[in-house]
């Protein structure tokens, strides 16, 4: 099939968080599979045409976008996803997207991302090229399905193209005032009160892909069944109801090829599942990089999370002291809300021979954290599909989880699961969204890391499992051919 993959970020070339890993790594085993792919993104100040070999596409040339009526010159590079022949294409409009962030709060947050799904429209119009799927990635690509099915509907080309929609996130709908609708110049038929494209007044873009969408997903089954429930679906979850039909849930993959601790290139020694002696190398290089001794008897714990309430910072801070109290040393890497930050901030000076805190973003750090840690802490509140976990799995690094969304489908509780003689515990997690809960789960870890019987065990479950994207890529072929016959 011809599949057009559209995403706000892509690894390596952009990334904030975990739908960065995922669009850089599905298309190329999509690919694979014989499916010609096509990615799109935006281009961001950072993505630099000399690092990646990118080229001004002549063949689309100059397009004049429409927001609102005013016409804005927007043009395309493309370039070769690493390591493949899949192309990718930048949209690049310096006006909108040479900012500081990927995403911003600025007021015309809503126009960047409507020249991005318009522009993505109008080069493949302009390539003439006729895709059997677009494949539409959370709120910043999801008004393409109506977009396609009404603005551009008088193209032929689009005449047999099916849409899918991948929720990576619910938090994150795409919601602005009321004038925004205008800026898209979508049919203001579709926006009246609970309508298709409305919420409580204003736009929300991610209920109109829900809505318009040949079909929907999402990225582990247990968030799809929780996203139909009042609690979780952050008021989407009638109109997801609606589609129950059309909705589904695949886990996430994981490449292999980037997350393997036998050939990670950010990390000095490599090991495998039959020789971990590489792992307590990288604790203590890890251990030093931060000026905490090393202490093979005293379990580290990592944490690298986007600093939200959604990753949990609310029940660590409710039981902040506690887990200091506990015999074990910390290294924490993460942004976002201040709160968080100054809060971890703050410890290292209380406690600067336990804990290591690093407040920003660093690709290499969070390699090094995996390899390095013994545990691997991630009590979210909620959690689509969760990738950290699944790459501490691999790294041996023991997940201590909130049974939620992608982490209860990844990670099985050592205590619960052996006590069924079926033995293959790969991690500790509490359901109880609570400081409480949490703190329990860390002390049953701790404890298990000083069996010397149990600990290696636990770490050979999470090992041997294989997340890799192959099986994964097998489910969206079978869902793009199920979209694509609707
Ligand atoms: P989410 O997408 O909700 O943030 P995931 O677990 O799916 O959560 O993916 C997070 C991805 O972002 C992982 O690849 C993780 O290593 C990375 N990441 C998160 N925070 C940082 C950070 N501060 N520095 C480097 N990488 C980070
Ligand atoms: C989102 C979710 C995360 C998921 C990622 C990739 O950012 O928060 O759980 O792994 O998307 O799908």
């Amino acid at each position: 099939m011809k599949i057009a993959f559209v995403s706000s970020e892509v690894y390596p070339y952009a990334k904030t968080g975990g739908l960065a890993d995922v669009s850089g790594a599905l298309p190329k085993e999509l690919a694979k599979l014989g499916h010609e792919v096509k990615v799109f993104m935006p281009k961001y100040y950072p993505v630099s045409e000399y690092e990646y070999n990118l080229h001004y596409d002549n063949y689309i040339g100059e397009m004049k976008i429409h927001i609102g009526g005013i016409s804005h010159n927007t043009h395309v590079f493309h370039g070769y996803m690493p390591d493949s022949t899949v192309d990718i294409y930048f949209i690049h409009n310096p006006h909108y997207f040479h900012r500081q962030q990927i995403y911003t709060d600025n007021w015309d947050e809503d126009e960047r991302f409507i020249l991005f799904q318009k522009a993505v429209i109008e080069s493949i119009q302009r390539m003439g090229w006729s895709p059997d799927l677009i494949h539409c990635n959370d709120w910043q690509t999801s008004l393409i399905p109506l977009l396609i099915k009404d603005n551009y509907n008088w193209d032929k080309l689009f005449e047999k193209t099916a849409t899918l929609l991948t929720i990576h996130n619910i938090g994150y709908q795409g919601r602005f005032s009321q004038e925004t609708l205008s800026k898209t110049e979508i049919n203001g038929k579709y926006f009246y009160p609970n309508g298709p494209i409305e919420m409580e007044g204003d736009v929300n873009f991610l209920k109109a892909g829900i809505h318009f969408a040949d079909k929907i997903n999402t990225v582990s089954p247990t968030y799809a069944n929780e996203l139909l429930t009042p609690e979780y679906g952050a008021g989407l979850d009638n109109s997801l109801w609606q589609r129950k039909g059309d909705f589904s849930g695949i886990l996430n993959g994981v490449d292999y090829s980037i997350w393997n601790p036998e050939i990670d290139k950010h990390i000095p020694n490599h090991y495998s599942i039959n020789d971990l002696s590489g792992k307590s190398e990288n604790k203590k290089f890890l251990l030093k990089h931060f000026n905490i001794k090393y202490n093979p008897n005293v379990p580290l714990i990592g944490i690298i999370s986007r600093m939200v309430v959604q990753k949990g910072f609310d029940i660590i801070a409710e039981v902040l002291n506690e887990l200091m109290g506990l015999e074990a040393q910390w290294i924490i890497l993460g942004s976002g809300e201040s709160k968080y930050e100054n809060m971890f901030n703050v410890l290292v000076y209380k406690y600067p021979d336990k804990i290591g805190v690093y407040i920003g973003y660093n690709n290499k750090l969070s390699h090094l954290i995996e390899a390095g840690a013994d545990i691997f802490l991630m009590p979210s509140h909620y959690e689509p599909c969760g990738l950290n976990q699944i790459y501490s799995l691999k790294y041996g690094t023991v997940p201590v989880v909130r049974k939620t969304g992608g982490l209860a489908d990844t990670v099985q509780d050592w205590n619960e699961y052996n006590s069924y003689g079926q033995d293959i515990g790969n991690g500790f997690s509490f359901y109880e969204y609570s400081g409480k809960a949490l703190l329990q789960s860390v002390n049953r870890a701790i404890n298990d890391f000083h069996n010397k019987l149990i600990w290696p065990k636990i770490q050979y479950n999470g090992m041997i499992k294989d997340y890799s994207w192959h099986h994964s890529a097998e489910e969206y072929n079978l869902l793009y051919k199920r979209t694509f016959r609707k």
